[in-house]
């Protein structure tokens, strides 16, 4: 059956920030030794200790921000043990993520360079759990201190003159949970007090973040803003698709039954209703929405790939997280009026991550490719959108069968994704576009097509390009129309340009 999106090219919504697009990098598993960092020595070809291979392919993606030391790395970790010479750099026991050896040779200074060569904001969480304040003052002010100062004279003595721009702060990470395990009532007078410590120096103004709720904890978001809002810019939120159950089994990343498939994809759209049900408490203290949502932590949580350390949190990735990733962006979108940043968990080796590496061996995973599919709506103008998709049943439940997005940039083109649920059919659709003064013509539309025939289709070192993107071109397109053949199991970007 034919279905139909219809995209108002002048009927606007504001901009997507680009920040929605940020990512995540704890000290946790493989994803900052082996994954990010391997070290001036390595024999892995590298730029000042980051592996080549896997910064190429994280420059493509124009990453916005980046997160980290973590997660709940991030209250246990002190800043000052990561700085000076490696060599005499204290080693330290990971105890929350496999009670490995950190030698803290990735510290402040190696982040800011990965930054750097990213072209990333860099965002730091801070450490209330097991940190002071007068810690956390004196690391903005190492960071940030421009002239002459105690914390600003160390980093000069350790190679860095010029202070840092930083403007992402966080005021400790899921301090309901691995971060203190604290009511809110206590953790928004902590909040108030760090937070009051972590100055602007110069020019550096800093957008401070509060630590935000689990999942639907709206008790948490409720006091925060009551005691707090007029001392913080944001206010995290965390939630991972998980289809199983967090303790007892979440559920294979390489599971290829539809069962699994479905309650992934049904348990990404759950993050509409917390975003809603969140925004709708932020909205009664703060009706400006001055306040970002900043969604910190997002993505899909399954079992450790077999025979890996179950303390790395190593997992496959699918077409099936390909599809969570571009649900999620489609619903972040919708949200833009509050949502201020997203940053998908993790960057690299963990969870859902856009690259994988094994020794001197990388892969893009799916994932990846929606990142880098996606990246034209970084900062674009979104544009209302109304579809006419159907249904995608399974058992006696239902999905959409497809969801959309769609944008306009600096440039005035258009940007359409479109996410295909459904495993089992291809779906013919017509894409209208009201609102345009001339019509289209073929050479005008350009896409790009992500699909794969197994539920479980990945990419593995030995065959690293299964799934990746192909040029697209719409079947017809005629006037202010074009027809779409969408296969079934697929994201879709198409762009106009005018
Ligand atoms: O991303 C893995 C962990 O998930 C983070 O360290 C923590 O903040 C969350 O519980």
């Amino acid at each position: 059956m034919k279905q139909s999106i219809k995209v108002y090219t002048d009927l606007e919504h504001g901009k997507i920030s680009k920040h929605i697009y940020g990512h995540f990098s704890e000290h946790l598993g493989r994803c900052i030794y082996e994954g990010l960092w391997v070290g001036e020595d390595s024999p892995i070809p590298n730029t000042e200790g980051i592996r080549n291979d896997v910064l190429g392919a994280l420059q493509e993606l124009n990453i916005p921000v980046l997160r980290w030391p973590g997660g709940c790395f991030a209250d246990e970790y002190h800043w000052k043990d990561g700085v000076g010479p490696r060599e005499n750099r204290k080693r330290m026991v990971n105890t929350h993520w496999g009670g490995v050896v950190e030698n803290n040779h990735f510290g402040t200074h190696e982040f800011m360079r990965l930054c750097e060569l990213l072209g990333a904001e860099p965002y730091i969480c801070g450490n209330v759990g097991s940190g002071t304040v007068q810690e956390m003052q004196e690391w903005v002010e190492y960071m940030t201190f421009d002239g002459e100062s105690p914390m600003a004279n160390w980093r000069t003595e350790n190679g860095r003159e010029e202070p840092w721009a930083l403007k992402y702060f966080g005021v400790g990470n899921e301090n309901w949970g691995c971060g203190g395990h604290m009511r809110p009532e206590y953790y928004a007078d902590l909040y108030r007090r760090y937070q009051t410590y972590v100055r602007n120096y110069g020019d550096n103004k800093i957008y401070k973040i509060a630590g935000g709720a689990n999942v639907d904890d709206y008790r948490w978001t409720e006091v925060l803003m009551r005691e707090a809002a007029h001392l913080m810019d944001g206010l995290s939120l965390h939630y991972y698709t998980i289809p199983g159950d967090f303790w007892k089994g979440k559920g294979s990343a390489l599971d290829d039954r539809e069962s699994e498939w479905f309650k992934t994809l049904k348990k990404s759209f759950r993050m509409d209703e917390l975003l809603t049900k969140h925004s709708t408490i932020m909205d009664r203290y703060d009706p400006e929405k001055r306040v970002g949502l900043i969604v910190d932590e997002w993505g899909t949580w399954f079992d450790v790939e077999p025979g890996t350390n179950p303390g790395f949190l190593y997992q496959q990735n699918t077409i099936r997280d390909a599809l969570v990733a571009g649900v999620h962006f489609h619903i972040f979108h919708e949200h833009n009026d509050r949502v201020h940043m997203a940053n998908i968990a993790q960057m690299v080796n963990v969870l859902q991550a856009m690259v994988l590496t094994e020794g001197e061996q990388m892969l893009l995973t799916p994932t990846y490719h929606v990142f880098n599919m996606y990246k034209v709506h970084q900062d674009a103008t979104r544009l209302e959108v109304n579809a006419d998709v159907g249904t995608y049943k399974f058992g006696d439940d239902e999905l959409p069968a497809v969801t959309v997005s769609a944008s306009k940039d600096n440039e005035g083109a258009i940007h359409v994704s479109v996410c295909h649920l459904d495993p089992h059919r291809d779906t013919d659709l017509t894409l209208k576009l009201s609102g345009l003064n001339k019509s289209l013509s073929a050479s005008s539309v350009s896409g790009e097509l992500l699909t794969a025939n197994e539920l479980n289709a990945h990419n593995t070192f030995e065959r690293p390009n299964e799934v990746e993107p192909v040029p697209y071109e719409p079947a017809s397109v005629s006037g202010h129309e074009m027809e779409l053949k969408v296969p079934a199991s697929s994201v879709l970007r198409v762009t106009i340009r005018p």
